[in-house]
């Protein structure tokens, strides 16, 4: 199993003994390794990965930023792709009963000391990583598998993430000490958040895009606010598994569309019970807040959200991209 395969410990103490470190944006120590930002867990995870994983072909792999919305896009490409066999008003649907983490496994968690993940079997299999181009294994870069890449504005991004770090480690340690927004904001500009810094990311994965279309599909979380039913033919024609018309005279895609929007998917059973391992240490729950565009007004001044759209127009400039 991909467990049997973790480093022996001293090489990766060694490794971590080896690389620069910093409090992130939630003030928990992280690691720079190859120029992002990780946790001890998450690293430990990433290196067998990258040493381990060979990619298929026929691999579909979703890659995002952490709290741009991943869950919704788990849930989006497991129901297309797999909607021959299981149709969206089953009853015993998979995403009934599972989180859509149980379904399509992190590849950090994957190859991390978890017990109750696994690697899917099959064809297509789905995949999905938090990690940037640069450190994905070279398979991935060599096969012909399939790379989603989904992107929030980063002012929804950060408050999302900041709410969702703080009830975690809050969890774990009442008495945790939070830097202040400010502060916060300011590691995050820095880059020092997980998997940061956040635009290098984007960038990677936006410039493959305009590249190789075959290979990677870019979206946005506003363009699936904005139009979902497009989003779903746009991901199935990308994936070669476009919507017949009989499907879309059925009404098929409006289906999958509201099965997994924020409101059906958050009031499922299994997604507001307080389960955990699918993603360690996280409960099902906790993937799901608000769901909305533009929350980001109820934590950051509007100087603040400044300072975060200047640095991100100069990160971007020249790319042709705009969050
Ligand atoms: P908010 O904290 O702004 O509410 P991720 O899945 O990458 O961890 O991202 C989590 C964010 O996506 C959270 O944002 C969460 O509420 C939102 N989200 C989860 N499921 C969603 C869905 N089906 N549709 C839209 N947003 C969703």
């Amino acid at each position: 199993t991909q467990r049997d395969v973790l480093p022996p410990p001293s090489e990766f103490q060694e490794l971590l003994g080896s690389l620069p470190t910093r409090k992130d944006m939630m003030n928990a120590l992280h690691y720079c390794y190859n120029g992002f930002w990780f946790c001890e867990a998450i690293l430990e995870g990433t290196t067998t990965f990258q040493q381990n994983f060979q990619a298929q072909d026929t691999d579909i792999i979703l890659v995002t930023a952490p709290k741009s919305g991943t869950t919704w896009l788990k849930s989006l490409v497991f129901s297309i792709t797999c909607r021959l066999q299981y149709k969206i008003s089953d009853k015993n649907h998979p995403l009934v009963t599972t989180n859509p983490h149980g379904l399509i496994p992190f590849f950090e968690f994957l190859y991390g000391d978890n017990k109750s993940l696994h690697m899917p079997v099959g064809k297509p299999r789905l995949l999905a990583t938090h990690l940037p181009y640069t450190l994905l294994p070279e398979s991935i870069k060599t096969s012909k598998c399939k790379i989603i890449y989904l992107c929030r504005n980063p002012r929804d991004t950060f408050v999302s993430m900041w709410h969702f770090r703080k009830k975690i480690l809050l969890k774990f340690d009442p008495s945790w000490q939070f830097p202040s927004i400010e502060e916060s904001l300011e590691r995050f500009c820095e880059g020092v958040s997980k998997y940061g810094p956040f635009w290098e990311q984007i960038l990677q994965f936006w410039k493959l895009s305009k590249e190789s279309p075959e290979k990677v599909l870019f979206l946005k979380y506003e363009d699936l606010k904005g139009d979902i039913i497009a989003q779903c033919k746009n991901i199935a024609d990308y994936l070669n598994c476009s919507f017949s018309s009989e499907e879309e005279n059925e009404g098929v895609i409006e289906d999958i569309a509201k099965f997994c929007s924020f409101e059906h998917l958050s009031n499922l059973e299994v997604n507001k019970s307080n389960e955990e391992g699918n993603v360690p240490l996280i409960e099902n729950n906790m993937f799901f807040r608000k769901g909305e565009i533009g929350d980001w007004k109820n934590l950051l001044t509007t100087s603040m959200a400044e300072k975060l759209d200047q640095l991100v127009e100069q990160k971007l400039h020249g790319s042709g991209l705009k969050l």
